[in-house]
């Protein structure tokens, strides 16, 4: 638990610099449009603040996806610890330059340093999820690894709450709220000295049989660690005979294109299912619906996210992933269509409560399954060798689509208005096809099971792409044949 909780500070940190920007931003455009004006004695036009608006704001996504991206090369070569250490200089090199831009009268330092930030969080999106589901024992995976999307939301709600007016919100402590950043860093990496090298990293990437069986007692808490090292050996043995597993490898080599599609579309499902359009617009929505308090509401999307990420928890190693990730597509399409009826009749008649409702429903669905699932299950689909690349390309993919989504939906909801909400409910559909037809059960399987799993059906694709799958009792809980179809 502790390993657990020093990595998701990680998690805690991409959570709060996605939420950071909403509150303050008029303070912060009102300082972009000082400066300007201090240093040509002329006001910035109306369109060129927003475009650099949208520019601070986005640039984070930017950052994300190199952060993301780099994951692969560096968590090989530096090792999971380390690269988590090392992280952290990104993130006191941002919040720097972030708390400093008001005292250098400079609006480009925020921009920097939200490229430097995203960077930072495009590595913890990525290195996150990999520890923790690396040391985490194979029954209690799922719950650990929805532990990082706990970390997220609790890291936007912590944004919400600090984000207000009376706290650091306000005309002068925006740069604190935007520096705070650094000191979860510091924690971190204090709390990293006492934790221990992924274990299997040590056994399979640097075939330390003797660290890492050391390691998987102290984590354990006894020495009845031989399971374990008995199935890292298998991997490693499976991996000594296959050559490293580079990025094209992954679209090239047929047992593993199967589950680079599975996650890769899994990110897409969680990011094109319009979650950030909430969470990042949320006020906007709650006054177009006519609600006076919209921060407030704003701030109950953040607990309901935190409260609906808990009950996941509980429910990922019972129900199982694929079930959850439906139940939370299901639940999204209905409030989608929910929130367009609310919003289009609240425009001529005061019942806001419906649309309310249909927001947190929205996001608590979205807890249930898509949020958490997608960030995990990348490292359960795939083994040791392919791990890294997977991670970095399943990330980068996650981060663009926030990207887009953030870039295109302000002008979406200017052209659709109370409609916008029909064209994310029309992608739930087609992710909740995908999911019933394509992804596999997880829960309670080695990474070896899961992975030999994809190895087998694509030995057994014939020639003409029918699979003939034996039945084993890992293929039972692997619709492989539909996979097929
Ligand atoms: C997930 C998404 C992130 C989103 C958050 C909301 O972690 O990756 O983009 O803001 O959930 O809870």
């Amino acid at each position: 638990m502790f390993c657990v909780s020093t990595a998701v500070i990680g998690s805690l940190q991409f959570g709060y610099n996605t939420g950071v920007i909403n509150a303050p931003d008029e303070k912060v455009q009102d300082f972009i449009r000082n400066v300007t004006q201090e240093r040509s004695g002329e006001p910035m036009e109306k369109s060129t603040l927003t475009t650099v608006w949208s520019l601070t704001v986005s640039i984070f996504n930017v950052g994300g996806m190199i952060g993301s991206l780099s994951v692969g090369t560096l968590v090989d070569k530096l090792g999971r610890r380390k690269c988590m250490f090392l992280s952290n200089i990104l993130a006191l090199i941002g919040g720097g330059l972030m708390g400093l831009s008001s005292m250098c009268t400079s609006y480009e330092l925020i921009i920097v340093g939200r490229l430097v930030i995203g960077a930072f969080c495009g590595l913890c999106t990525g290195l996150t999820p990999m520890y923790v589901g690396e040391i985490a024992p194979t029954a209690l995976r799922g719950a650990f690894g929805t532990l990082h999307q706990l970390g997220v939301v609790i890291g936007i709600l912590i944004a919400q709450i600090l984000g207000l007016e009376i706290l650091l919100g306000s005309q002068s402590l925006w740069p604190l709220l935007l520096a705070l950043t650094a000191v979860p860093a510091v924690l971190q990496c204090v709390m990293l000295i006492f934790c221990p090298e992924s274990p299997r990293y040590l056994l399979i990437t640097l075939n330390q049989e003797e660290e890492a069986r050391q390691v998987l007692t102290r984590l354990r808490g006894h020495s009845d660690v031989e399971d374990d090292i008995r199935e890292m050996k298998e991997e490693a043995l499976k991996m000594s005979m296959e050559k490293k597993v580079s990025i094209p490898e992954l679209f090239r080599n047929s047992a593993y294109r199967q589950p680079i599609i599975i996650a890769i579309i899994l990110q897409l499902s969680q990011q094109l299912s319009g979650i950030n359009a909430v969470i990042y617009y949320s006020t906007k929505i709650f006054r177009y619906a006519g609600i006076t308090e919209a921060v407030y509401a704003t701030i109950g999307v953040g607990a309901v996210n935190t409260l609906f990420t808990v009950i996941s928890l509980f429910l990922v190693e019972r129900a199982g992933r694929r079930t959850l990730h439906m139940v939370g597509l299901a639940g999204m399409t209905v409030c989608a269509l929910l929130m367009t009826i609310s919003l289009e009749i609240l425009a001529t008649s005061p019942i806001s409560v419906l649309a309310i409702l249909a927001v947190f429903g929205f996001v608590a669905s979205f807890e249930m399954g898509p949020g958490p699932i997608p960030w995990f299950i990348v490292a359960e689909l795939f083994a040791q060798g392919p791990r890294p690349a997977a991670i970095a390309v399943a990330g980068c993919c996650n981060w663009t689509a926030s990207f887009l989504v953030g870039l295109f939906f302000p002008k979406l909801l200017e052209l659709c208005q109370a409609y916008v909400f029909i064209i994310f409910l029309i992608l739930l559909i087609i992710f909740f096809v995908f999911t019933y037809f394509r992804v596999p059960e997880t829960k309670g399987r080695t990474f070896e099971d899961i992975a030999s799993g994809f190895s087998s059906a694509a030995n057994y694709m014939s020639p003409e792409g029918a699979i003939a799958m034996p039945v084993s009792p890992s293929s039972e809980k692997f619709p492989m044949t539909e996979m097929a179809a």
